[in-house]
């Protein structure tokens, strides 16, 4: 388990990002997530400042194409020195093991190879949608946890899930098989529009590896407290 609960820095512009980023003590690594969302708008540029700055860094591109071409993006992705990055499971292995491979090329001489995981099927879609317009006639759950186990097949670490799914893949996968959870929410925070909820103290107890926490941080009056006490939560402390 990672104990840095992950910053999911959904912004479209680096200047939101550094104002957000001066709510926090110089000396906090934190560990963020860079998603499509900024890293469309500020490109390459904007991970390196992070991980300049001291950060680790989730970079969320959920990668999915020939496996030539995600080979070759991936050791791109990797000489940015990311910590982690993923792929979209329907890709295939073959794509998920290129993926791999390509981080194992790029990444810079003396860092371990980032964290690669796979989406399974996207949180937004229903059975219902899986069933009829991907033509998978299994349930979600037997979809997510094959995904899962062609990721770990592949040799990628973990996966993105649901923390309600945690329990459920880890079934069907090694015990130290990665499980990121979004989807987080303190007691007594507004849920948005997240439908499945857990808090990190659960998220922690049902064995996710590690949780990604967005608007209850980054919208919080004091960003600093709130990120501070998920931590606490999140890592059992009082
Ligand atoms: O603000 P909130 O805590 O809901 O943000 C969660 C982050 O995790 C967002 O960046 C969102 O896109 C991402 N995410 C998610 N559910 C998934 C996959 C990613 O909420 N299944």
């Amino acid at each position: 388990m990672s104990n840095r609960p992950i910053i999911a820095l959904d912004f479209s512009s680096k200047e939101e990002v550094t104002d957000f980023l001066t709510k926090f003590p110089a000396t906090e690594a934190l560990y963020v997530k860079v998603g499509m969302e900024l890293f469309y708008q500020e490109g390459p540029e904007i991970v390196k400042s992070l991980k300049a700055a001291g950060h680790s860094v989730f970079l969320d591109l959920k990668l999915h194409d020939i496996p030539n071409t995600v080979e070759h993006a991936m050791k791109g992705l990797a000489k940015l020195g990311v910590d982690m990055t993923n792929v979209h499971a329907a890709g295939g292995i073959q794509m998920m093991a290129a993926a791999k491979r390509g981080l194992e090329a790029g990444k810079p001489t003396g860092n371990p190879t980032p964290v690669l995981i796979a989406v399974t099927q996207l949180t937004s879609t229903s059975e219902a949608e899986m069933q009829q317009e991907q033509l998978i006639k299994v349930s979600l759950e037997e979809s997510v946890q094959h995904y899962a186990k062609c990721a770990e097949t592949a040799g990628l670490d973990g996966v993105v899930c649901s923390a309600l799914e945690v329990e459920a893949i880890k079934k069907k996968t090694s015990a130290d098989f990665v499980c990121l959870t979004p989807g987080i929410r303190p007691a007594g925070s507004a849920v948005g529009d997240q439908k499945r909820v857990m808090t990190p103290a659960q998220a922690a107890a049902i064995g996710s590896t590690y949780i990604v926490v967005g608007r209850p941080i980054t919208q919080a009056e004091d960003p600093y407290q709130a990120y501070s006490a998920i931590k606490k939560e999140w890592n059992g402390e009082k």
